[in-house]
């Protein structure tokens, strides 16, 4: 397995300010081995951990993100969610996010998110250079943009890639084999079993966005999903396979749960 069965989602988005060391801290807290962020560009080139195109939904601030610098938005606070312990806490920089995985002992599945498609490569191209420094921490790389993957798979292949989608298209075995992904991400709300089955056959994984009902989780793994993406780490934690992928191999998925 790529990753492990469970992923903390921008962190753990509904513990703590996603995409924050706050929220790296609160996936770890509960027992969280791997943890999805995603990665755009300051109007400077600075790799960011940073969801949207505008700080408005997460901050108190108005704007464009990729229209400030690195230096502006330092002095930004993403703000945490409703009902969280955990105070408002700063935007990482990408060399941040790595140096505390590194430390902590976690994996990274860094989602490209380029701010504006023509920014895809450069945005690739720049996580790249970043990720130099970090050679010994598990790292996959995802995205939504195809050229930002090719770009990976051009630049530095050894990174294994999953490509998402929302809606599995018609040609995505195609697409799959082209930019050489591991990988296939799905949302949760479109995906269908069979599909699951289908990428499976052709040597696939399916790693599931965003889940955070322990019920619907259990369903996803005996469907044969490697893993989900989960908001709610500490609603999970009893949830069969989602410890380790170790833990999960070893475990018979063999029961009648539909
Ligand atoms: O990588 C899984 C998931 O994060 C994709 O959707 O919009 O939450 O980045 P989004
Ligand atoms: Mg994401």
């Amino acid at each position: 397995m790529l990753m492990s069965g469970l992923i903390g989602h921008r962190g753990a988005r509904q513990l703590a300010p996603e995409n924050t060391l706050s929220g790296m801290s609160a996936a770890i807290d509960h027992q969280i081995e791997w943890i999805e962020a995603d990665v755009m560009l300051t109007s400077d080139h600075v790799p960011i951990i940073f969801h949207d195109d505008h700080l408005q939904r997460v901050t108190r601030h108005k704007g464009t993100t990729d229209q400030q610098t690195w230096a502006q938005l330092q002095a930004i606070q993403v703000q945490p969610p409703y009902g969280s312990h955990w105070p408002a806490d700063t935007i990482p920089s990408l060399v941040q996010w790595l140096s505390t995985a590194r430390t902590l002992g976690v994996g990274l599945n860094l989602e490209i998110k380029p701010s504006q498609p023509k920014l895809a490569k450069l945005t690739a191209r720049l996580m790249l250079e970043v990720l130099k420094d970090f050679p010994d921490l598990p790292i996959v790389i995802s995205s939504f943009n195809g050229a930002a993957l090719d770009t990976c798979l051009n630049i530095a292949p050894t990174y294994p890639r999953a490509r998402l989608w929302d809606q599995l298209p018609t040609h995505w075995a195609d697409d799959a084999r082209r930019l050489g992904v591991s990988a296939i991400n799905l949302n949760n709300f479109k995906l269908r079993r069979h599909q699951v089955e289908q990428l499976k056959s052709q040597g696939l994984e399916c790693y599931v966005y965003t889940v955070n009902r322990p019920a619907r989780a259990q369903k996803l793994y005996h469907w044969g999903v490697s893993g989900i993406f989960t908001d709610r780490p500490d609603l999970m934690r009893e949830t069969a396979f989602s410890r380790s992928s170790h833990i999960r191999q070893a475990l018979d998925v063999n029961d009648s749960i539909e």
